[in-house]
């Protein structure tokens, strides 16, 4: 296979906000319902697990699922008309079971969010050890685009595989703040429990994500870029349900934090230069349905550049919080898709910014 390495790189990621050039969209093709597993007692709220239990195996109600097409069309049409880049996973069979040799998953979930299984850092594409048995192989949806990026000369690799046996999961475990359903039995993080600030990376410990994976993660940038060239930070947030950093702690350009007002508690001193934005309460009807989050998808904008930023048309107390603090709302319907796991920032995964490595400290 010829190795055709572009001059400039196809795959380039520092940050959330140096201008976006090519970003993936997740699909709804083929999302398909989970059966509960271990790892869900730690991430699912109690009023969403009863579709988890009972209907595994199944499609999502087709309404919702094209009202949430819909939310998603005109997301894309957004991105497109700003001039990006938008590239799509491929559409593969997720009612399919699968197993490992101690567990099986009647199906997979599928690639609404490709946040979660990747990890971009400079040129490199990290497969994340994820943490839901179900979620083991979501990866592959992506894989013509890694041999492409691949090909084009960007990094390629995968964490090691997790066993995911009992033994990783806590026995007595409840959902409290700073308790973790997921133990340090192997390396374990979704991508989106990691958020990029130039050299500084914070990652929150949750239910899909243990301090051994944050560690491979430290320990694979210092072999890779050189000790010192990333530094991974560890948080753990005042939540029952942690999972993933981007709707609790998201620095959303240099010198501005958007925080979870309940979840971090303490900001850490190193931003103590920096405007914190405190996330107003989100406007989301307590009736719509959410299967996999709580109501704080406000929080997970996407920003196409330090001051573009793509909000949810109904978030009016996000939206002028933001105008407040100097940023430029882009409005889009995306209630829809919520329901299925992620707003703006998990339905998508930076490929390309224009942008190099700096310290923002
Ligand atoms: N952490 C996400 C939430 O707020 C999933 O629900």
């Amino acid at each position: 296979m010829k190795n055709q390495v572009n001059q400039s790189p196809v795959v380039n990621i520092f940050n959330e906000w140096d201008p976006l050039e090519e970003v993936i969209v997740g699909i709804l093709d083929g999302l398909t319902i989970p059966s509960y597993e271990p790892v869900m007692e730690g991430c699912i709220y109690d009023k969403a697990k009863s579709i988890f239990k009972t209907q595994y195996g199944k499609r999502w109600p087709k309404d919702e699922i094209d009202a949430a097409q819909k939310d998603l069309d005109e997301f894309i049409g957004i991105l497109k008309s700003e001039g990006i880049k938008v590239r799509r996973p491929d559409k593969i069979d997720f009612s399919k079971p699968f197993a490992g040799p101690e567990w099986k998953s009647v199906c997979g979930l599928g690639a609404a969010n490709p946040r979660d299984s990747l990890f971009v850092i400079g040129n490199d594409i990290i497969e994340a050890p994820m943490g839901w048995r179900s979620r083991y192989f979501e990866c592959f949806a992506y894989r013509s685009l890694l041999k492409e990026y691949f090909s084009k000369g960007a990094g390629w690799v995968s964490a090691p595989k997790a066993q995911m046996n009992d033994n990783l999961y806590n026995k007595d475990f409840k959902s409290r703040n700073n308790e973790y359903v997921i133990n340090n039995f192997e390396p374990i993080f979704d991508a989106a429990d990691f958020i990029k600030c130039g050299r500084d990376i914070f990652a929150g410990v949750s239910s899909t994500c243990n301090e051994f994976g944050i560690n491979w993660m430290q320990r694979y940038l210092d072999n890779k870029y050189g000790v010192g060239t990333f530094r991974v930070h560890t948080f753990r947030f005042n939540d029952q349900h942690p999972m993933h950093i981007d709707t609790t702690f998201y620095p959303l350009a240099p010198g501005k934090l958007l925080v979870h007002p309940e979840r971090v508690v303490d900001i850490p001193k190193m931003f103590k230069d920096w405007d914190i934005i405190k996330a107003p309460n989100p406007c989301i009807p307590s009736t719509h349905p959410l299967y996999f989050s709580s109501p704080w998808m406000n929080l997970n904008v996407l920003m196409l550049d330090e001051k573009r930023v793509i909000v949810e048309k109904n978030e009016e107390n996000t939206i002028k919080e933001l105008k407040k603090h100097g940023f430029k709302p882009i409005l889009c319907n995306f209630r829809n898709f919520n329901s299925f796991g992620g707003s703006f920032h998990c339905a998508t995964l930076d490929i390309r910014r224009t942008g190099t490595l700096q310290s923002y400290f």
